[in-house]
């Protein structure tokens, strides 16, 4: 931290939040508050004279409570910058520090919140995480019973910086506790809070297990474990350490913790699995291995950079594999904790590569964007004629459409992404995206349908997870029915609902919608735009004759070979229990409805070149 602060090219600013960011990559423009400190940046020695005098007590964030600080303090020890501020919520206006602080005048009680506006061509968030809180498990009584700690209590009270420099003592007398039980997953691997896994507790719950062994070997100390997770390099070898040096491994999770009341000592209620039996073990502490949870501010943080959220609550990387890194958002990149729970290593590991990924785009003078993405036709936008729409700007994910009364949709080239939302929402077909325009489209569907169509499944594929899935059932070898024809989108966001009746209207005996799993679109919302449109899809075919039952939405990713295949066979089985004449019938009888409604297309210059829609009457009949 004192490296980064002395670098030239490193500006750290503290004690601030950022309002809002425009821009994209390249060109982003960040709106910065810095809170009055009432402390001068440039006066500030961080000698602490004034906190000596302060009369005012309040608990200490950063010792979780465990100690108190003034109401004029640094966070902690190590802060970089080392500048104290004033806590006003707190301040008694007493003006002892004015006093102490003497001829420096580095305290202002004057100070106003400073607004900053940075130009920035990329930005990195390692925002970290937040700590679960185990009130919420009654069981365990952390809240109630002085002696149950979390793991990050323990790490302060085994800290020699921290409130009991460095002496393990129970919080409800002081004493040095003789034994320990520590409880893993406390809030993680838990259906009732969070599925998944905090990945670095059994570590840490190691490490300090092994700590306080060392400090004092007669220490009885008991980790509770579900299982204990060790993939890293030298991790299994640290953990047999830990079994050699007596520290017991109980396989199960505790049921109940209750205290005794004269003592203070905490009776552990668990199965060991191993044995098969009951077990109740008296101990004088409990140290909770609490989940890493996102942190509360995520969703806030999420809507001013436009990222997405996995379904864990962290920010989501553009790709698990390929771009691991990389927020959806360009030139926004994640670091550590903030894109879920790691160690130590792997955040360093991340930091590295998101600074080396930042630097890419700050060391070139241009940047090269997908050539897929979305145009406004200025003449069919109804907001240049003064009407209110703005449906397209509501179904982009990434904020890249703006949208004023009296001017056409403007779309930021470098911030589309091509998912293609917009173009679908659209009501006025006033917006099209390159490489998949209606025309493209329906051109592709004429080809399609061109011979037999009611023995066809018409499949619309999102092309990062549904048309992955279908590759994969052929290079698994999983045998489907011959009669789907696939056609590929970025996103299911883009599959319009028109799509589909001129699949229907072109005599398609079945159509598949289909796309990522909601955690899964590459286009942060893309996903649930189509599964909401969608799922008016069943009352729209009812209004112009066709069976619901023709129509189909599914949701298969790319590892999902088999339930492609599946899907299809299903889908085949129900074509052919369909009367074929009664098929073509409501095909038909449908035609004309589903005509009138797509009658806008003939209009409309994005359909320029297309095959004349009355063309398919020769293939019906
Ligand atoms: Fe597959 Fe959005 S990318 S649904």
């Amino acid at each position: 931290m004192v490296d980064a602060a002395r670098h030239p090219q490193v500006e750290i600013i503290s004690y601030a939040e950022v309002d809002r960011v425009d821009g994209y990559i390249g060109n982003f423009r960040v709106q910065v508050t810095k809170k009055p400190r009432y402390v001068k940046m440039d006066l500030c020695t961080g000698c602490g004279e004034c906190a000596a005098v302060c009369p005012i007590e309040v608990p200490n964030d950063f010792e979780l409570g465990l100690a108190p600080r003034k109401a004029i303090d640094v966070p902690h020890g190590q802060s970089v910058p080392l500048i104290y501020a004033i806590d006003m919520d707190h301040c008694i206006h007493c003006y002892q520090c004015v006093t102490a602080c003497g001829k420096r005048d580095a305290i202002d009680f004057g100070m106003e919140p400073e607004v900053l506006d940075l130009e920035v061509g990329s930005i990195i968030m390692a925002t970290g995480f937040d700590n679960f809180d185990p009130t919420v498990i009654p069981e365990y009584g952390f809240g109630r019973y002085p002696n149950v700690i979390t793991a990050m209590e323990m790490e302060r009270l085994a800290n020699s910086a921290g409130p009991t420099v460095g002496k393990l003592m129970r919080p409800s007398d002081g004493r040095v506790p003789k034994s320990l039980a520590i409880i893993q997953c406390v809030g993680s691997r838990d259906k009732r809070f969070n599925e998944y896994c905090s990945g670095f507790c059994c570590m840490y719950a190691i490490k300090n297990a092994m700590l306080l062994k060392q400090a004092d070997h007669e220490m009885d100390i008991s980790i509770y474990y579900m299982d204990i997770r060790t993939p890293s390099k030298g991790y299994e070898e640290f953990y047999n350490r830990a079994r050699e040096m007596g520290i017991r491994f109980i396989h199960g999770r505790p049921s109940q913790i209750s205290q005794d009341p004269e003592t203070h000592n905490l009776i552990v209620l668990a199965e060991d699995q191993e044995i098969g039996e009951v077990i109740e073990l008296e101990t004088d502490m409990v140290m909770l291995s609490a989940a890493a949870i996102p942190r509360l501010d995520t969703d806030e943080m999420a809507s001013k950079l436009a990222l997405s959220r996995s379904p864990s609550g962290f920010f989501m990387e553009y790709h698990p594999k390929l771009r691991p890194v990389d927020s959806p958002t360009d030139g926004v990149f994640l670091a550590g904790a903030a894109q879920g729970p790691k160690d130590i290593p792997a955040s360093v590991a991340q930091g590295s590569a998101a600074a080396s990924r930042a630097a890419r785009v700050l060391s070139q003078d241009t940047w090269e964007i997908e050539p897929v993405i979305a145009s406004v036709n200025a003449e069919l936008c109804i907001s240049a004629q003064g009407k209110k729409c703005g449906l397209c700007a509501k179904a982009c994910p990434y904020g890249a459409i703006t949208v004023e009364v009296g001017q056409p949709a403007v779309i930021t080239a470098a911030k589309c992404h091509g998912c293609g939302g917009c173009a679908a929402e659209c009501p006025h077909n006033a917006i099209t995206q390159d490489h998949f325009t209606d025309a493209q489209m329906v051109a592709q569907l004429d080809a399609l349908l061109a011979d037999k169509p009611e023995e066809k499944i018409i499949a619309f594929m999102c092309h990062w997870c549904s048309y992955g899935g279908a590759d994969n059932a052929g290079t698994s070898h999983f045998e489907y029915p011959a009669s789907s024809r696939g056609l590929r989108v970025m996103c299911s966001a883009r599959m319009d609902e028109d799509f589909v009746l001129e699949a229907f209207r072109r005599g398609a005996g079945m159509v598949l919608v289909s796309g990522c799993h909601p955690q899964d679109c590459h286009y942060i919302t893309g996903q649930q735009v189509a599964a909401k449109r969608f799922s008016r899809m069943e009352r729209l075919l009812q209004r112009v004759g066709i069976n619901p039952e023709r129509f189909r939405l599914e949701w298969i990713s790319a590892a999902e070979g088999d339930k492609y295949a599946r899907v299809i066979t299903e889908m085949d089985a129900k074509l052919k229990s369909f009367d074929r004449e009664a098929l073509l019938a409501e095909t038909l009888a449908a035609r004309p409805i589903i005509g009138k409604r797509l009658a806008r297309w003939k209009a409309s210059p994005l359909m320029a070149g297309l095959v004349p829609l009355e063309a398919t009457e020769e293939v019906l009949a």
